[in-house]
Protein backbone atom coordinates (compact mmCIF):
# COMPACT_ATOMS: atom_id res chain seq x y z
CA UNK A 1 0.00 0.00 0.00
CA UNK A 2 1.31 3.29 -0.95
CA UNK A 3 -0.12 7.02 -0.84
CA UNK A 4 0.23 8.72 -4.37
CA UNK A 5 1.66 12.74 -4.85
CA UNK A 6 1.59 14.73 -7.81
CA UNK A 7 3.76 18.01 -7.55
CA UNK A 8 3.31 20.59 -10.14
CA UNK A 9 3.44 17.91 -12.67
CA UNK A 10 3.35 19.18 -16.31
CA UNK A 11 3.19 17.17 -19.97
CA UNK A 12 4.07 18.60 -23.28
CA UNK A 13 3.34 16.21 -26.47
CA UNK A 14 6.37 16.05 -28.48
CA UNK A 15 4.93 18.95 -31.29
CA UNK A 16 4.76 21.50 -28.46
CA UNK A 17 1.12 20.48 -26.89
CA UNK A 18 0.84 21.35 -23.42
CA UNK A 19 -2.16 18.52 -22.34
CA UNK A 20 -1.24 18.64 -18.56
CA UNK A 21 -0.56 22.19 -17.13
CA UNK A 22 0.76 21.82 -13.73
CA UNK A 23 -1.56 19.39 -11.31
CA UNK A 24 -0.64 18.96 -7.91
CA UNK A 25 -2.63 16.56 -5.87
CA UNK A 26 -1.78 13.96 -3.05
CA UNK A 27 -3.95 10.81 -2.76
CA UNK A 28 -3.90 9.04 0.69
CA UNK A 29 -2.93 4.94 1.15
CA UNK A 30 -5.81 3.14 0.64
CA UNK A 31 -7.80 6.26 -0.65
CA UNK A 32 -10.06 6.23 -3.58
CA UNK A 33 -9.43 9.34 -6.14
CA UNK A 34 -11.13 10.03 -8.93
CA UNK A 35 -9.96 12.14 -11.97
CA UNK A 36 -13.01 13.40 -13.54
CA UNK A 37 -13.56 15.83 -16.72
CA UNK A 38 -14.29 16.05 -20.17
CA UNK A 39 -13.20 14.08 -23.37
CA UNK A 40 -9.77 15.83 -24.35
CA UNK A 41 -8.87 17.04 -20.47
CA UNK A 42 -5.79 15.12 -19.92
CA UNK A 43 -7.12 12.28 -17.63
CA UNK A 44 -5.54 9.43 -19.45
CA UNK A 45 -2.19 11.03 -19.97
CA UNK A 46 -1.91 12.02 -16.22
CA UNK A 47 -2.78 8.39 -15.40
CA UNK A 48 -0.14 6.88 -17.39
CA UNK A 49 2.39 9.15 -16.23
CA UNK A 50 1.65 7.97 -12.88
CA UNK A 51 1.68 3.97 -14.97
CA UNK A 52 4.77 5.14 -16.07
CA UNK A 53 3.29 4.95 -20.08
CA UNK A 54 4.21 8.29 -20.56
CA UNK A 55 7.17 10.05 -19.56
CA UNK A 56 6.63 13.40 -17.04
CA UNK A 57 7.83 16.96 -18.43
CA UNK A 58 8.51 18.88 -15.55
CA UNK A 59 7.39 18.39 -11.87
CA UNK A 60 7.67 14.79 -9.03
CA UNK A 61 5.11 11.62 -8.82
CA UNK A 62 5.75 10.19 -5.57
CA UNK A 63 4.08 6.93 -5.23
CA UNK A 64 4.58 5.39 -1.69
CA UNK A 65 7.42 7.50 -0.48
CA UNK A 66 9.57 7.42 -3.47
CA UNK A 67 9.84 9.99 -6.49
CA UNK A 68 9.10 7.88 -9.59
CA UNK A 69 9.94 10.23 -12.76
CA UNK A 70 12.80 7.57 -13.57
CA UNK A 71 11.71 4.49 -12.24
CA UNK A 72 10.02 2.00 -15.09
CA UNK A 73 6.84 1.05 -15.20
CA UNK A 74 7.35 -2.85 -14.00
CA UNK A 75 9.00 -1.12 -10.99
CA UNK A 76 6.36 1.22 -10.24
CA UNK A 77 4.17 -1.56 -8.27
CA UNK A 78 0.66 -0.67 -9.52
CA UNK A 79 -1.84 -2.55 -12.26
CA UNK A 80 -3.58 -0.89 -14.54
CA UNK A 81 -7.14 -1.54 -15.58
CA UNK A 82 -7.75 0.13 -19.13
CA UNK A 83 -10.84 0.53 -20.82
CA UNK A 84 -10.23 -1.74 -23.71
CA UNK A 85 -8.94 -4.59 -21.34
CA UNK A 86 -7.95 -7.43 -24.31
CA UNK A 87 -8.03 -10.64 -22.68
CA UNK A 88 -5.66 -13.33 -24.51
CA UNK A 89 -8.33 -14.91 -26.24
CA UNK A 90 -6.68 -18.31 -26.94
CA UNK A 91 -5.88 -18.32 -23.07
CA UNK A 92 -8.74 -19.71 -19.94
CA UNK A 93 -9.94 -17.24 -17.87
CA UNK A 94 -7.49 -18.91 -15.25
CA UNK A 95 -4.18 -18.38 -17.64
CA UNK A 96 -5.62 -14.53 -18.37
CA UNK A 97 -4.65 -13.89 -14.96
CA UNK A 98 -1.86 -16.26 -13.80
CA UNK A 99 -0.09 -15.01 -16.97
CA UNK A 100 1.76 -11.82 -15.29
CA UNK A 101 2.91 -13.83 -12.68
CA UNK A 102 4.09 -16.47 -14.55
CA UNK A 103 6.43 -13.91 -16.28
CA UNK A 104 7.77 -12.94 -13.49
CA UNK A 105 9.00 -16.44 -12.12
CA UNK A 106 6.69 -16.60 -9.51
CA UNK A 107 6.35 -19.91 -7.87
CA UNK A 108 3.48 -22.24 -8.90
CA UNK A 109 1.65 -22.54 -5.81
CA UNK A 110 1.68 -18.89 -4.97
CA UNK A 111 0.25 -18.20 -8.22
CA UNK A 112 -2.74 -20.20 -7.70
CA UNK A 113 -3.18 -19.28 -4.18
CA UNK A 114 -3.25 -15.72 -5.65
CA UNK A 115 -5.66 -16.87 -8.57
CA UNK A 116 -7.74 -18.37 -6.94
CA UNK A 117 -8.33 -15.99 -4.42
CA UNK A 118 -8.96 -13.52 -6.49
CA UNK A 119 -11.65 -15.93 -8.48
CA UNK A 120 -13.21 -15.94 -5.28
CA UNK A 121 -13.41 -12.28 -4.41
CA UNK A 122 -14.81 -11.68 -8.28
CA UNK A 123 -16.84 -14.61 -7.84
CA UNK A 124 -15.23 -16.00 -11.42
CA UNK A 125 -14.27 -19.67 -9.36
CA UNK A 126 -16.82 -21.63 -11.74
CA UNK A 127 -15.08 -19.87 -14.98
CA UNK A 128 -11.69 -19.96 -14.20
CA UNK A 129 -11.44 -22.65 -17.33
CA UNK A 130 -13.34 -20.89 -20.03
CA UNK A 131 -11.83 -18.86 -22.97
CA UNK A 132 -12.63 -15.01 -23.12
CA UNK A 133 -15.29 -15.28 -25.71
CA UNK A 134 -17.08 -17.43 -23.29
CA UNK A 135 -17.90 -14.47 -21.11
CA UNK A 136 -20.50 -11.56 -20.85
CA UNK A 137 -18.95 -8.14 -21.08
CA UNK A 138 -18.97 -7.76 -17.00
CA UNK A 139 -17.62 -11.20 -16.79
CA UNK A 140 -14.36 -10.32 -18.85
CA UNK A 141 -14.07 -6.82 -16.86
CA UNK A 142 -14.32 -8.48 -13.85
CA UNK A 143 -10.99 -11.05 -15.19
CA UNK A 144 -9.11 -7.71 -16.46
CA UNK A 145 -9.82 -6.72 -12.52
CA UNK A 146 -8.70 -10.36 -11.60
CA UNK A 147 -5.53 -9.70 -13.18
CA UNK A 148 -4.93 -6.35 -11.50
CA UNK A 149 -5.91 -7.79 -7.81
CA UNK A 150 -3.10 -10.99 -8.56
CA UNK A 151 -0.86 -9.20 -8.99
CA UNK A 152 -1.04 -7.51 -5.25
CA UNK A 153 0.14 -3.86 -6.37
CA UNK A 154 0.58 -0.78 -4.09
CA UNK A 155 -1.53 0.76 -6.53
CA UNK A 156 -4.47 0.24 -8.61
CA UNK A 157 -5.05 2.90 -11.88
CA UNK A 158 -8.35 2.71 -13.67
CA UNK A 159 -8.84 3.95 -17.20
CA UNK A 160 -12.53 4.20 -17.88
CA UNK A 161 -13.01 0.29 -17.10
CA UNK A 162 -16.63 0.45 -17.68
CA UNK A 163 -17.37 2.53 -20.61
CA UNK A 164 -17.83 -0.81 -23.17
CA UNK A 165 -20.24 -1.99 -20.51
CA UNK A 166 -23.89 -1.13 -21.57
CA UNK A 167 -25.62 0.85 -18.38
CA UNK A 168 -26.96 -1.51 -16.50
CA UNK A 169 -24.05 -3.60 -15.86
CA UNK A 170 -21.94 -0.17 -15.50
CA UNK A 171 -24.38 0.31 -12.54
CA UNK A 172 -23.56 -3.05 -11.19
CA UNK A 173 -19.66 -3.35 -11.45
CA UNK A 174 -19.83 0.26 -10.27
CA UNK A 175 -20.89 -0.98 -7.38
CA UNK A 176 -18.43 -4.01 -7.33
CA UNK A 177 -15.30 -1.78 -7.95
CA UNK A 178 -16.64 -0.34 -4.52
CA UNK A 179 -16.61 -2.86 -2.58
CA UNK A 180 -13.69 -4.49 -3.88
CA UNK A 181 -11.59 -1.36 -3.40
CA UNK A 182 -12.75 -1.20 0.21
CA UNK A 183 -12.29 -5.01 0.90
CA UNK A 184 -8.41 -4.75 -0.64
CA UNK A 185 -8.11 -1.01 0.75
CA UNK A 186 -5.74 -0.72 -1.86
CA UNK A 187 -4.71 3.52 -3.41
CA UNK A 188 -6.50 3.71 -6.57
CA UNK A 189 -6.67 6.54 -9.10
CA UNK A 190 -10.23 5.84 -11.24
CA UNK A 191 -10.74 7.74 -14.67
CA UNK A 192 -14.02 8.37 -15.77
CA UNK A 193 -16.05 11.44 -17.42
CA UNK A 194 -18.85 10.03 -15.88
CA UNK A 195 -20.10 12.41 -13.39
CA UNK A 196 -22.16 9.87 -11.47
CA UNK A 197 -19.59 7.17 -11.79
CA UNK A 198 -17.54 10.20 -9.91
CA UNK A 199 -19.72 11.14 -7.41
CA UNK A 200 -20.45 7.52 -5.95
CA UNK A 201 -16.53 5.98 -6.37
CA UNK A 202 -14.59 8.62 -4.68
CA UNK A 203 -12.95 9.26 -2.14
CA UNK A 204 -11.01 12.44 -3.19
CA UNK A 205 -12.90 14.04 -6.59
CA UNK A 206 -10.37 15.56 -8.64
CA UNK A 207 -11.94 17.69 -11.38
CA UNK A 208 -10.12 18.40 -14.04
CA UNK A 209 -10.60 20.75 -17.44
CA UNK A 210 -8.50 21.74 -20.19
CA UNK A 211 -5.12 20.66 -18.04
CA UNK A 212 -5.52 21.75 -14.81
CA UNK A 213 -7.58 21.07 -11.92
CA UNK A 214 -10.64 22.92 -11.60
CA UNK A 215 -11.45 21.59 -7.97
CA UNK A 216 -10.22 18.81 -5.39
CA UNK A 217 -12.45 17.72 -2.59
CA UNK A 218 -14.73 15.05 -1.32
CA UNK A 219 -17.61 14.78 -3.79
CA UNK A 220 -20.41 16.17 -1.79
CA UNK A 221 -18.04 18.86 -0.92
CA UNK A 222 -18.04 19.28 -4.69
CA UNK A 223 -21.56 19.35 -5.14
CA UNK A 224 -22.30 21.67 -2.68
CA UNK A 225 -19.68 24.41 -3.02
CA UNK A 226 -18.46 24.33 -6.44
CA UNK A 227 -15.10 26.32 -7.14
CA UNK A 228 -16.16 27.69 -10.48
CA UNK A 229 -18.92 27.64 -13.02
CA UNK A 230 -17.58 24.76 -15.00
CA UNK A 231 -17.61 22.85 -11.92
CA UNK A 232 -20.87 24.13 -11.21
CA UNK A 233 -22.26 22.64 -14.60
CA UNK A 234 -20.08 19.82 -14.72
CA UNK A 235 -20.74 18.05 -11.23
CA UNK A 236 -24.82 17.27 -11.05
CA UNK A 237 -26.95 16.05 -13.57
CA UNK A 238 -29.24 18.13 -14.61
CA UNK A 239 -26.59 20.83 -14.37
CA UNK A 240 -26.73 23.83 -12.38
CA UNK A 241 -28.50 26.96 -13.79
CA UNK A 242 -25.98 29.70 -14.21
CA UNK A 243 -27.54 33.13 -14.68
CA UNK A 244 -25.40 36.37 -15.87
CA UNK A 245 -26.31 38.90 -13.58
CA UNK A 246 -25.33 42.46 -13.51
CA UNK A 247 -23.89 44.38 -10.52
CA UNK A 248 -27.30 46.20 -10.16
CA UNK A 249 -29.56 43.30 -10.22
CA UNK A 250 -27.16 41.14 -7.34
CA UNK A 251 -27.75 44.54 -5.31
CA UNK A 252 -30.81 42.63 -3.79
CA UNK A 253 -28.88 39.67 -2.60
CA UNK A 254 -26.42 42.14 -1.44
CA UNK A 255 -28.75 43.75 0.60
CA UNK A 256 -28.49 46.89 -1.35
CA UNK A 257 -24.43 47.02 -0.76
CA UNK A 258 -22.74 47.82 -3.99
CA UNK A 259 -22.26 44.39 -5.87
CA UNK A 260 -20.30 43.66 -8.78
CA UNK A 261 -21.38 41.34 -11.56
CA UNK A 262 -21.47 37.70 -10.93
CA UNK A 263 -23.09 34.63 -12.22
CA UNK A 264 -25.54 33.56 -9.75
CA UNK A 265 -26.05 29.69 -9.87
CA UNK A 266 -29.23 27.63 -8.76
CA UNK A 267 -29.85 23.52 -8.23
CA UNK A 268 -32.50 22.39 -10.66
CA UNK A 269 -33.49 20.36 -7.62
CA UNK A 270 -33.55 23.89 -5.59
CA UNK A 271 -36.41 25.16 -7.50
CA UNK A 272 -39.51 24.84 -6.64
CA UNK A 273 -42.63 25.94 -8.93
CA UNK A 274 -45.59 27.80 -7.85
CA UNK A 275 -43.51 28.78 -4.71
CA UNK A 276 -44.18 32.10 -2.73
CA UNK A 277 -41.30 34.17 -3.22
CA UNK A 278 -37.99 32.60 -1.02
CA UNK A 279 -38.03 35.58 1.68
CA UNK A 280 -35.21 37.72 2.04
CA UNK A 281 -32.58 37.60 -0.91
CA UNK A 282 -34.33 34.51 -2.30
CA UNK A 283 -34.02 33.60 -6.02
CA UNK A 284 -37.71 34.14 -8.32
CA UNK A 285 -37.49 33.72 -11.92
CA UNK A 286 -40.72 33.59 -14.29
CA UNK A 287 -40.20 30.98 -16.89
CA UNK A 288 -42.03 30.23 -19.98
CA UNK A 289 -42.44 25.92 -20.10
CA UNK A 290 -40.33 25.15 -23.47
CA UNK A 291 -40.28 21.50 -23.00
CA UNK A 292 -40.70 18.38 -20.22
CA UNK A 293 -38.97 15.16 -19.36
CA UNK A 294 -40.32 12.54 -17.34
CA UNK A 295 -37.67 10.28 -16.17
CA UNK A 296 -40.50 7.99 -13.89
CA UNK A 297 -39.28 9.17 -10.34
CA UNK A 298 -38.94 12.73 -11.44
CA UNK A 299 -39.64 15.30 -13.67
CA UNK A 300 -37.38 17.59 -15.62
CA UNK A 301 -39.03 20.90 -16.62
CA UNK A 302 -36.73 23.13 -19.39
CA UNK A 303 -38.33 26.78 -18.96
CA UNK A 304 -36.94 30.29 -20.89
CA UNK A 305 -36.17 33.16 -18.98
CA UNK A 306 -37.68 36.24 -19.72
CA UNK A 307 -40.11 38.86 -19.36
CA UNK A 308 -41.14 42.18 -16.95
CA UNK A 309 -41.66 40.39 -13.24
CA UNK A 310 -39.17 37.75 -13.30
CA UNK A 311 -36.72 40.20 -11.43
CA UNK A 312 -38.78 41.06 -8.90
CA UNK A 313 -36.92 39.40 -5.55
CA UNK A 314 -33.16 39.42 -7.27
CA UNK A 315 -33.27 43.32 -8.19
CA UNK A 316 -33.68 46.24 -5.93
CA UNK A 317 -33.70 47.99 -9.55
CA UNK A 318 -36.10 45.97 -11.99
CA UNK A 319 -34.02 45.31 -15.47
CA UNK A 320 -34.52 42.34 -17.32
CA UNK A 321 -32.07 39.42 -16.79
CA UNK A 322 -30.64 37.84 -20.41
CA UNK A 323 -33.22 35.68 -21.44
CA UNK A 324 -31.90 31.64 -20.60
CA UNK A 325 -32.75 28.17 -20.18
CA UNK A 326 -33.49 27.53 -16.67
CA UNK A 327 -33.92 23.74 -15.80
CA UNK A 328 -36.40 23.03 -13.37
CA UNK A 329 -35.83 19.45 -11.22
CA UNK A 330 -39.46 18.49 -9.35
CA UNK A 331 -40.04 15.06 -7.71
CA UNK A 332 -43.15 12.57 -9.37
CA UNK A 333 -44.78 13.35 -12.79
CA UNK A 334 -47.23 16.16 -12.40
CA UNK A 335 -45.60 19.21 -14.26
CA UNK A 336 -47.03 22.34 -15.73
CA UNK A 337 -47.98 22.29 -19.62
CA UNK A 338 -46.00 23.51 -22.46
CA UNK A 339 -46.19 26.69 -22.58
CA UNK A 340 -47.22 27.57 -19.55
CA UNK A 341 -46.34 30.75 -17.67
CA UNK A 342 -44.74 29.56 -13.86
CA UNK A 343 -42.93 31.17 -11.33
CA UNK A 344 -40.15 29.42 -9.58
CA UNK A 345 -38.07 30.12 -6.32
CA UNK A 346 -34.95 29.21 -4.34
CA UNK A 347 -34.34 30.08 -0.78
CA UNK A 348 -31.20 32.50 -0.47
CA UNK A 349 -29.45 29.70 1.33
CA UNK A 350 -29.51 27.57 -1.50
CA UNK A 351 -27.72 29.98 -3.94
CA UNK A 352 -24.58 30.11 -5.42
CA UNK A 353 -22.42 32.81 -6.18
CA UNK A 354 -19.50 32.70 -8.92
CA UNK A 355 -17.33 35.97 -10.82
CA UNK A 356 -18.39 37.06 -13.82
CA UNK A 357 -15.57 35.04 -15.56
CA UNK A 358 -16.87 31.91 -13.71
CA UNK A 359 -13.56 31.54 -12.45
CA UNK A 360 -14.12 32.07 -8.64
CA UNK A 361 -16.97 31.19 -6.35
CA UNK A 362 -17.75 33.90 -3.74
CA UNK A 363 -19.68 34.58 -0.92
CA UNK A 364 -23.23 36.11 -1.05
CA UNK A 365 -23.10 38.96 0.76
CA UNK A 366 -24.76 39.15 4.18
N1 LIG B 1 0.61 11.25 -27.99
C1 LIG B 1 0.05 12.45 -28.04
N2 LIG B 1 0.58 13.46 -28.76
C2 LIG B 1 0.02 14.69 -28.79
N3 LIG B 1 -1.11 15.02 -28.13
C3 LIG B 1 -1.71 14.05 -27.40
C4 LIG B 1 -1.17 12.72 -27.32
N4 LIG B 1 -1.97 11.99 -26.53
C5 LIG B 1 -2.97 12.82 -26.12
N5 LIG B 1 -2.81 14.05 -26.66
C6 LIG B 1 -3.68 15.22 -26.42
O1 LIG B 1 -3.64 15.55 -25.05
C7 LIG B 1 -4.93 15.93 -24.59
C8 LIG B 1 -5.32 15.07 -23.42
O2 LIG B 1 -5.51 13.74 -23.88
P1 LIG B 1 -5.99 12.59 -22.90
O3 LIG B 1 -6.00 11.32 -23.65
O4 LIG B 1 -5.20 12.65 -21.65
O5 LIG B 1 -7.50 13.07 -22.60
P2 LIG B 1 -8.63 12.38 -21.70
O6 LIG B 1 -9.00 13.38 -20.66
O7 LIG B 1 -8.20 11.05 -21.26
O8 LIG B 1 -9.85 12.29 -22.72
P3 LIG B 1 -10.93 11.09 -22.97
O9 LIG B 1 -12.01 11.30 -21.93
O10 LIG B 1 -11.44 11.39 -24.34
O11 LIG B 1 -10.22 9.79 -22.85
C9 LIG B 1 -5.87 15.82 -25.78
O12 LIG B 1 -6.05 17.10 -26.32
C10 LIG B 1 -5.13 14.93 -26.74
O13 LIG B 1 -5.44 15.23 -28.07
MG1 LIG C 1 -8.82 9.08 -21.73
Amino acid sequence: MADVVLRNVRKTYPGGFEAIKGVDFAVGDGQFCVLVGPSGCGKSTLLRMVAGLETITAGEIDIGGRVVNQVEPADRDIAMVFQNYALYPHMSVYNNMAYGLRNRGMAKPEIDARVQEAARILELGSMLQRKPRQLSGGQRQRVAMGRAIVRQPKVFLFDEPLSNLDAKLRVAMRVEIRKLQRRLATTAIYVTHDQLEAMTLADILVVMNGGVVEQIGSPLDVYAKPATTFVASFIGAPPMNLIPMAGGQLQGLAGGAAAEAGILGVRPEDLVIGAAPAGAGGLSLALTVEAIERVGPETFVYGTRGGASETAEVAARPGELPTGEVIVRVPGQTAPAIGERITVAAPRASLHLFSADGRRRLAIPA
